[in-house]
């Protein structure tokens, strides 16, 4: 099997490249009038128009060949029909199966998985609306106010994310609550807003062994039955989402109370999983089901289209196309919606943890850029702040620009102005501002001969910057799940490219081992170890402050 860089269309888009970097994007939007036209995608409520990158027709075949010689379409075909492509955990693949609406059979180890996933998603749907109706009471029979969700991670950054996002579908009464980091000010903070008698909490992890959420859910319970002078009820307080069973009820949650996924979904990818628990109490079942059905509409597409119209391909391919060749190492989430100012933070736990990797799925180590940095913010913000950088620094960094179309829900006066500062961001990336133009413009500002040379040069705009703009048709559930799955279909597209796995993340074990010992060094609880130089003297300094008895670091 040749590697990435022996395939021929690697070595075509090289040859290519030598061409294509010197392109105006001016130039060729000049001289290619139906440009806008033909990169342009409409898709389960999206709208991609891609025709802002420095491509043609010819770099787009070229990219589609890559696709095809390095095995996207086999690999997409693995993962649906529930291969272990997670090599090295031996693992299917198969947030699909999560929203698999047409109910077609996905077989893993000769099993059907749907009938499970079904009767997960019905368990899910009757404690919703028990807690949604009021039904499902607190020990001292009131219903449910506030829900603290406590999890990290995937365990808390999809949930997190589209409870944001679709806001104005919350439910009245439940106050949703997320607590991820240990850091003990999140918990304590969260803690002064919720009453123990009305509080449910939901303590949600895949494996229930990472630290950061035990040691949050322990302290919850701590708290819950000291305030309720050990009266409280932990049974109609607190539930679990895992898949692990034991580790659930040795800390003491019924497993009755438990919501459960499996191990063929991964952290970053579950949100569509029992994971998704806060969602469906926050948003209900039916708009849990919308979000569903709009990533599984994005599944088929992505399954069926061809890959010239495939949505998740092309993204993914633009990506690769500066990634590897331009050399941008890095990549913005622009929402302009302040409904999805955590969508950023999402989509960067699930590009860079699944395809930040330095080894390909047989082991070899690559010889070419992976996973871009991806950062972000809400655009609108953005501009007033990092933009700057975007348009004159010397980083070239695509930028997705993602927005609602439908600006009806906005006070008046308010979606325009959004809308109109994306699309004019959008030329300014594109278009740039040349010496002449500066002059010209400071000319007629009424400058003189003199001011106009010296300031003239720090007008300048390279432009030619490449973006994405996507346009949702309306920030609902079901544009939104689509939305999601279209990001998690590009970053598998770009990871089979790459020949990575995309679905383990091994490089974030070492931190976990090294924090056990260290852990312990600072609690008192074990003496320290040999470590460099810098840790061992960190380490002594915390001692020193926090310890009694501990000599002082010279
Ligand atoms: O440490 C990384 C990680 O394993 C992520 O992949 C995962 O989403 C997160 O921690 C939380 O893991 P868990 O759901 O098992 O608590």
């Amino acid at each position: 099997m040749p590697t990435l860089t022996q395939l021929p269309a690697w070595r075509a888009l090289w040859k290519h490249f030598t061409r294509a970097r010197d392109w105006s994007m001016r130039e060729l939007f000049d001289t290619d009038p139906e440009r806008a036209q033909r990169y342009w995608l409409e898709q389960d409520g999206l709208i991609l128009d891609y025709s802002k990158n420095r491509l043609t027709d010819q770099t787009l075949t070229l990219l589609l060949q890559l696709a095809r010689e390095a095995g996207v379409p086999e690999l997409i075909e693995a993962m649906f029909r529930g291969d272990k492509i997670n090599v090295t955990e031996d693992r299917a693949v198969l947030h699909v199966a999560l929203r698999n609406h047409a109910g077609t059979p996905i077989l893993v180890d000769g099993e059907d998985v749907m009938p499970k996933v079904n009767a997960v998603l019905d368990r899910m749907a009757r404690f919703s609306r028990a807690v949604r109706s009021g039904d499902w009471v607190g020990y001292t029979n009131q219903p449910i106010t506030d829900i603290v969700s406590i999890g990290i991670g995937g365990s808390d950054l999809g949930p997190l994310m589209v409870c944001e996002a679709l806001k104005p579908y919350a439910h009245p009464r439940l106050a949703m609550h997320f607590v991820s980091n240990v850091d003990s000010s999140l918990l304590k903070e969260t803690l002064k807003r919720v009453h123990p008698e009305t509080t449910l909490f939901i303590i949600e992890s895949k494996t229930f062994t990472t630290s950061e959420t035990l040691t949050n859910a322990h302290t919850a319970r701590d708290w819950f039955l000291s305030s309720t002078g050990g009266a409280g009820k932990v049974a109609r307080h607190f539930v679990a989402v895992s898949t692990n069973r034991k580790a659930v009820a040795d800390f003491g949650i019924d497993p009755a109370h438990m919501f459960e996924f499996w191990d063929w979904v991964g952290g970053r990818y579950s949100l569509w999983s029992a994971i998704g628990l806060p969602i469906m109490l926050c948003l209900g079942e039916e708009n849990f089901h919308a979000l569903l059905d709009g990533a599984h509409g994005m599944d088929t597409h992505f399954r069926t289209a061809p890959l010239e119209t495939n949505m998740p391909v092309l993204l993914g391919l633009v990506g690769i196309w500066y990634i590897n060749f331009f050399g941008g190492g890095s990549h913005v989430i622009a929402p302009y919606d302040q409904y999805l100012h955590r969508f950023p933070a999402f989509i960067q736990q699930l590009d860079m943890e699944s395809n930040g990797k330095q080894s390909t799925r047989d082991g070899r180590p690559v010889d070419y850029e992976t996973a871009p940095i991806i950062w972000g913010g809400t655009g609108i913000n953005g501009q007033h702040a990092f933009f700057q950088l975007l348009h004159q620094g010397t980083h070239i960094a695509p930028i997705d620009l993602i927005a609602s179309l439908d600006g009806r829900g906005s006070l008046p006066g308010h979606h325009e102005i959004l809308l109109g500062n994306m699309f004019a961001q959008a030329e300014a990336f594109l278009r740039g501002k040349t010496l002449d133009e500066a002059r010209a413009e400071l000319r007629a500002a009424g400058l003189d001969a003199a001011a106009v040379r010296a300031l003239a040069p720090f007008k300048v705009f390279d432009g030619n910057r490449p973006t994405n703009t996507l346009l949702l048709q309306r920030l609902d559930p079901r544009c939104l799940g689509a939305l999601i799955a279209l990001y998690e279909h590009k970053v598998f597209v770009q990871g089979a490219i790459w020949g990575l796995n995309s679905f383990d993340q091994w490089g974030v074990e070492l931190g976990k081992q090294l924090a056990q010992t260290i852990v312990g060094e600072l609690s008192g609880e074990s003496v320290p170890v040999p470590h460099d130089s810098s840790t061992a003297r960190l380490i002594a300094l915390y001692r020193q402050k926090n310890l009694d008895g501990e000599p002082s670091v010279e």
